[in-house]
């Protein structure tokens, strides 16, 4: 018996005021709909099924190459006929898990244990008891028992007052759900084919519905408008920070760090306010990040020390490396052990080996730099003649003065100085001085205009 999990997506979401379909607004730098289908993925699901509508083609495309079944509702007749469309490919011995595309802080714990509290043939539903359930299914209970769900616009006063609410997420089996879908009408305040009135039936076929609590209702929240996305995002945010602070990792401030991704950490690492990390980032021991820096996609080595406002992408550093203030590395950086690349430098596609320094403003590009080289101030590769680009060589121990121009392709020998001020355009043996500058003359009795100084208006 396998798991098919169906996860709704059909709905426009027009309160998110949006181009973009609701489930592709970005949480924690992903799509909406790329969570759930995380929780559906980590439960060992056989069969994931999205059923969409609006914006179709546009979510397809965001999800292109994953192993997903997708099922049109063309027209959003409600919950019970959007998960109509997508049981025609769901196996009948399968147990159906649904799941709502707006609802993606689910923990795969929680849908776990509604699996694992429901016997074969039986049937649950997670629900959350809240202050203000306004606006949701209340649950309706006699003895204890879950008896059926009763909407928001078709309760009672009495069933108002009730404080338990479907969060949506329901378990069937397959086969029962299906027939049971086959008889939903929408006789209801919405004209709508709800989902929520298979409880019911259920129960009148004397199967057992299980009304699971879950314990955390940030978990079951719905994300409707952009201000509970940004209250989502910032419940995603302190979950992940929490999750690394078990593991040991130092913050200065929990609530101002945004990871945007996967953040891997050694021990003993330390991370300032206002980092941002996104995409892959795997930071090795001792590693400490100062205020304000973007990372993007890195791997930074045991012991690098990034300070304030560093910008680094696609990049990779050994053990003991120094960047910034203000430096940015983009991809393709390699630096290796003790590198120290300063303020105002740039660096992308280069590889930059032990020891070598690069201070102060610098663009260092397409370049390979041997160990304990030294780039002095204002250093340019000059890699891009308008059509290709090039790559410059230096190296080991050479020297490069401030303000050169290395002018690519281009050689500089392990060993050799280069006079500041330099254009170098040919190679430089090992260890030799090459200088490439015009030569400084003084013009006797050059008298500078004197400034006119004049006079303003009032
Ligand atoms: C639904 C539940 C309600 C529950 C609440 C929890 C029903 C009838 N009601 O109400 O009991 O408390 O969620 O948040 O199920 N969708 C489609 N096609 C449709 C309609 C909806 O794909 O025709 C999708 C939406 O995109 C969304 C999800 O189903 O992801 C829920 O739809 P929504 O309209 O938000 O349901 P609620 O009225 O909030
Ligand atoms: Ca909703």
């Amino acid at each position: 018996m396998g798991l098919s999990v169906i996860i709704l997506a059909a709905g426009q979401g027009k309160r998110m005021h949006s181009a973009r379909p609701k489930v592709l607004q970005l949480l924690a730098g992903r799509p909406l709909l790329a969570h759930v289908l995380a929780s559906g993925k980590a439960l060992g699901a056989s069969d994931i099924c999205v059923v969409y509508g609006h914006g179709g083609d546009e979510v397809q495309a965001a999800f292109e190459g994953q192993a997903i079944r997708w099922a049109l509702q063309a027209e959003q007749l409600g919950t019970g006929h959007a998960v109509q469309q997508a049981m025609d490919g769901t196996p009948d011995d399968n147990r159906v898990l649904i799941l709502f595309g707006d609802v993606p802080l689910l923990l795969p714990g929680t849908l776990q244990s509604l699996m694992d509290a429901t016997s074969t043939g039986e049937m649950a539903i997670l629900t959350v008891v809240v202050d203000d359930p306004a606006g949701y299914g209340r649950i309706v209970r006699e003895h204890g028992n879950v008896v059926r769900n009763v909407e928001q616009k078709d309760a009672t006063n009495d069933e108002l007052a009730i404080r338990e609410i479907n969060t949506g997420v329901m378990l069937c089996p397959g086969a029962k759900l299906k027939a049971w879908l086959a008889r939903l009408d929408n006789n209801n305040a919405q004209g709508e084919y709800y989902l929520t009135d298979v409880i019911a039936m259920a129960v009148a076929d004397g199967v057992r519905v299980h009304g699971i609590k879950a314990t955390k209702q940030e978990e079951v929240m719905g994300i409707n408008d952009k201000k509970q996305l940004a209250e989502a995002e910032r419940a995603l945010q302190r979950r992940q920070v929490e999750e690394l602070m078990e593991q040991g990792v130092g913050f200065a401030d929990p609530a101002r760090v945004d990871i945007r991704g996967t953040l891997r950490c050694g021990k003993d690492v330390y991370i300032d306010v206002n980092a941002i990390f996104e995409g892959t980032v795997t930071l090795a021991d001792d590693v400490r990040i100062e205020s304000n820096n973007l990372i993007r996609d890195s791997r930074l080595g045991a012991g690098t020390v990034v300070h304030s406002n560093c910008h680094i992408e696609g990049a990779t550093t050994g053990p003991g490396c120094e960047l910034g203030p203000f430096a940015r590395l983009r991809p393709g950086t390699e630096l290796a052990a003790n590198v120290k690349v300063g303020n105002f430098v740039e660096i992308k596609k280069s590889n930059v080996a032990d020891g070598s320094k690069v201070n102060h403003l610098s663009y260092i590009g397409d370049s390979d730099i041997g160990a304990n080289v030294n780039v002095g101030a204002g250093t340019i590769t000059c890699n891009y003649d308008g059509m290709n680009k090039y790559r410059t060589r230096i190296g080991d121990g050479a020297f490069i003065g401030s303000g050169v121009n290395l002018v690519a392709p281009v050689e500089v020998g392990s060993g050799a100085t280069i006079g500041a001020g330099s254009t170098i355009t040919r190679q430089v043996p090992n260890g030799e001085l090459a200088i490439s500058r015009a030569k400084q003359v003084t013009v006797k009795g050059w008298k500078a205009r004197s400034k006119r100084i004049e006079k303003r208006g009032d």
